[in-house]
């Protein structure tokens, strides 16, 4: 029997004309990986797009779609497979351009060794750095620093060395556990799958070689008991598993775990998988474990060692790489998986961006797409997490836009924050009960968005006036009179926007539990966050009436003569005019002021709260 293969996750780096592809297709071409259809294949696509003259450009075997092909670069991240006797190998093929940083530590994530390609004839570039930098972030320990293109530069030694010596300067703080420099030539061959005879002068391995013998040995195994539960498998009333894959360290029959979130405690009883027991499973099996006691456990949980277990907290620091179209809101509420867990969570503060080339954290206000920063985060419920420093399996996460689905960043976990440990809710006797009978009303928060002139406050106040007369106790929140106190720092960009309806959020929710009927106002652009007022409510207390007109109708009314001063370009980001109004979809009612004067929207709001016994 042969002895089961172990398997090395690289990935490449290099700028696009650094011969990356050109690298991986001799590695794949010389362990006879390519079959001869493919084969026949590339030998055609070269003799159209090569770059190369007559010979097989091994670059077209790796740029796989057309558009790329025409593009000349590389968009996406490829993985290709491949094996020796010794061992298997995925190798996930990123692009260079500075603006796909967020593929590269896609492939950067999953990989235990970089590849990293520098062309001999230019030396160090600031990308090389980058992707240095991007790969130390991302937990990658090994690197093989890859001198290309030494035909260029008649096999040098003196420049090779001169090169790797830079490298080993610049890397030294970047905590890479080993740098083996190469001097290669992807095209020709030379030191990638055997010694070549024109370094005479090089007495290490060649690349296979090093791939090969590098030892990653994954000390996943060396660490803490973590396990993710994927899934609670209870098929009949006998048996109750919990399915899932060992992030890291091993556990076997009898050993004491934990519940992380709750220090709940049990030993586990079996270890079931799909060929019978085990005795014992190390980290990156897939078992079910099955327990001695009833303890409540959810899809998401992560059972622990009870004598290391991880941290717990609901606000945490992070490194945060940006992927998202859009900027990086803070403020904004996200989806954010960890393992097999979901929750809500924001952005708190953005506290600095890391300038990639030069390492250095500078102030910023947002990340913009392919940007990292160091953000505070908060989620709506407490996490388990390690640091990424630590473990890399439990120290990352994503985070997911919550209407397209997409996802917007990945984040590696610095440390819990305490602050928001040490903080407890204090309870009051008069709460919003009491205040809410003695009033002989239900509070509601009545959420006007519009644009600027679609008359907001005009009916927010002609419905106030009504319930006032009708002996409700009312406070109109109103978007201009806000920003003349509480949120007068504030502008109108969408970071500060988001902020303003935050701090709106949060006035109503204290209004709301004063017993009061409150009437907001506020243009509120965006519908992430009209959706975070939603949640931050009970359910019920907030409704959203969109009051609408066209924006021609708001133009011309123009009541505060500020659509004119945006048109001449006076007032930038103006709604309407320079910055967007996200219109809602699904709003709880829909004033059209174009049509309908305000006395008879106002009538229908009221009428909606006569509905819901609340105005009378
Ligand atoms: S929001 O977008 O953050 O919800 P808010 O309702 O508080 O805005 O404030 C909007 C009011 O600020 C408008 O009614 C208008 O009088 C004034 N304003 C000043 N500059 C702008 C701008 N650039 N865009 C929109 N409104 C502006």
């Amino acid at each position: 029997m042969a002895a089961k293969r172990d398997l090395l996750r690289f990935i490449t780096c290099g700028s696009v004309d650094d011969g990356k592809s050109t690298l991986i297709g001799r590695l794949l071409h010389d362990c006879g990986v390519i079959f001869e259809d493919t084969y026949t294949a590339l030998s055609a696509d070269s003799q159209r797009h090569s770059t190369t003259g007559d010979a097989m450009d091994f670059a077209l075997l790796l740029d796989g779609l057309e558009a790329e092909r025409q593009q000349g670069i590389t968009i996406d991240v490829a993985y290709r497979y491949f094996a020796t006797p010794c061992r298997s190998f995925i190798v996930a093929d990123t692009p260079g351009h500075e603006q796909y940083t967020r593929n590269m530590a896609t492939g950067a994530s999953t990989a235990s060794l970089a590849i990293i390609l520098v062309d001999a004839t230019k030396g160090l570039l600031p990308q090389s750095r980058r992707h240095s930098i991007i790969c130390s972030l991302l937990g990658i320990r090994h690197v093989v620093l890859a001198i290309n293109k030494m035909d260029l530069i008649g096999f040098d030694a003196a420049r090779f060395t001169a090169i790797a010596a830079e490298y080993r300067t610049f890397a030294a703080a970047l905590g890479f556990q080993d740098i083996t420099a190469l001097p290669i030539s992807a095209r020709q061959g030379d030191n990638i799958t055997s010694l070549s005879s024109k370094t005479p002068w090089y007495r290490g391995p060649f690349l296979l070689a090093h791939l090969e013998a590098v030892d990653v040995a994954a000390d996943d195994a060396a660490k803490p008991f973590r396990f993710p539960v994927q899934w609670v498998n209870r098929p009949d009333e006998d048996f109750r598993g919990f399915a899932g894959t060992l992030a890291s360290g091993r556990i076997a029959a009898g050993d004491a775990i934990m519940l992380a979130a709750t220090g709940a405690q049990s030993r586990v009883a079996r270890i079931v998988t799909a060929d019978g027991d085990l005795p014992e499973a190390v980290a990156g099996q897939a078992v079910t474990l099955t327990l001695a006691d009833e303890i409540d456990i959810a899809r998401g949980d992560m059972l622990v060692a009870p004598s290391a277990r991880p941290e717990t907290a609901d606000q945490f620091a992070a490194d945060v790489l940006w992927m998202g179209n859009e900027p990086m809101l803070p403020g904004r509420d996200y989806l954010l998986r960890i393992g097999h867990a979901w929750t809500t969570a924001r952005v708190t503060s953005l506290r600095h961006r890391l300038e990639v080339t030069t390492r250095e954290y500078q102030a910023a206000r947002q990340l913009e797409m392919n940007d990292i920063g160091l953000c505070h985060l908060s989620c709506l419920q407490p996490l388990s997490f390690d640091p990424y420093a630590k473990n890399r399996a439990t120290g990352a996460f994503i985070l997911v836009d919550r209407f397209t689905h997409e996802t917007v960043a990945a984040g590696m976990i610095r440390h819990g924050l305490r602050r928001a440990t040490n903080i407890h809710r204090a309870a009051f006797t008069v709460d919003r009960t009491a205040r809410s009978e003695s009033y002989g009303q239900r509070p509601i928060l009545l959420w006007f968005t519009g644009l600027s002139g679609s008359g907001k406050s005009t009916i927010a106040n002609l419905v106030e006036q009504a319930l006032f007369a009708a002996g409700r106790h009312c406070y109109s929140l109103d978007g201009d009179n806000l920003r003349l106190g509480l949120c007068n720092d504030l502008g109108f960009t969408p970071a500060d926007r988001v902020e303003n309806i935050r701090r709106a959020g949060e006035v109503a929710k204290l209004f709301l539990d004063a017993g009061l009927i409150v009437l907001g106002s506020f243009i509120s652009p965006f519908r992430a966050e009209r959706q975070m007022l939603r949640e931050l409510l009970p359910a019920g207390e907030f409704l959203e009436i969109h009051v609408d007109a066209p924006i021609e109708t708001c133009i011309a009314r123009d009541p505060k003569g500020l659509y004119a001063k945006a048109k001449a370009g006076l007032i930038p980001n103006f709604t309407g005019i320079s910055s967007p109004y996200e219109a809602p979809e699904n709003p709880d009612m829909h004033l059209k002021t174009g049509d309908f004067t305000a006395e008879e929207c106002a009538e229908q709001v009221l009428q909606a709260l006569r509905g819901k016994g609340i105005a009378c």
